[in-house]
């Protein structure tokens, strides 16, 4: 039915207008254009590296030099880049209505830096920190320097969600609700390999769109192939 890029960006741009509840749900993928690499493509962060043997509650626990190197360099790439263009069309969209909201598994911040206002960051954040033990929050700074917890000596560590540890709650419900809500779900940059979240999408009653460099989710009603921060320009483009 969707013959060529241009179809496929125009049919999307139709169901953009003609929704009254677009949900954006992001993954990696979203932020590779700024510079940080994403976990399972070839040149990704986790190639030679297992991600269940150092971002785990294991390696907190029993290999904290591995877990505090990890994202050392995780905070320190981080502070190297920044949004770009495709994360300020996504602002300007919740701005104009266009969207309602944007849930995400990436733990940057860069949908909250570049503007959005309703996000659900369902893997927490790299950007605050606290202790292991007893949960007393810290600062970058002493997270970097390798501090111990003012409070009860414990080692310190980002507010992201490690393999073995349960999603925030809260903002999974939440996060859900949104989906529940949905005339149309737009899903970019992730390879939907990660549970629970990537059960989200299908929970969807209305129409969902597939953005990604590589395309192998056959259950989409439109896919897009090619870079997010292209394929936002180009439908954005098309909007105005
Ligand atoms: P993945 O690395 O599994 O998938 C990223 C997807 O984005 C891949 O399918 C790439 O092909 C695609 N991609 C890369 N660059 C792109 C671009 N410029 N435009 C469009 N697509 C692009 O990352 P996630 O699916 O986000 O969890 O991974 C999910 C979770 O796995 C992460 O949140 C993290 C990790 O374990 C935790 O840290 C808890
Ligand atoms: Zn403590």
């Amino acid at each position: 039915m969707f013959i060529n890029k241009d179809n496929k960006l125009n049919t999307l741009k139709k169901w953009i207008e003609n929704s009254n509840y677009t949900v954006i749900f992001t993954g990696a993928g979203m932020s590779t254009e700024s510079g940080i690499p994403d976990f399972r493509s070839k040149d990704g962060l986790w190639k030679g590296i297992d991600p269940m043997r150092v971002a785990c509650v294991d390696a907190l626990i029993t290999n904290y030099n591995l877990f505090y190197e990890f994202y050392k360099q995780r905070i320190e790439n981080l502070e190297k880049s920044n949004p770009h263009k495709g994360y300020d069309i996504l602002s300007n969209w919740e701005r104009k209505g266009l969207i309602s909201s944007v849930i995400t598994q990436n733990v940057d911040g860069f949908h909250q830096r570049a503007g959005n206002k309703r996000v659900y960051p369902l893997h927490g954040s790299i950007n605050t920190f606290r202790c292991s033990r007893c949960g007393q929050s810290a600062s970058k700074d002493n997270f970097i320097n390798k501090d111990s917890c003012i409070k009860c000596g414990g080692t310190l560590r980002p507010d992201v969600v490690l393999f073995g540890e349960a999603l925030p709650q809260d903002i999974l419900n939440n996060a859900i609700k949104e989906i529940q809500k949905s005339e149309l779900v737009i899903v970019i940059g992730t390879s939907l390999m990660v549970y629970p979240v990537n059960s989200l999408p299908s929970m969807s009653k209305g129409k969902k769109v597939y953005i990604n460099k590589e395309i192998y989710q056959q259950s989409f009603d439109l896919d897009l192939e090619g870079k997010a921060g292209e394929i936002l320009e180009a439908v954005n483009q098309q909007l105005n």
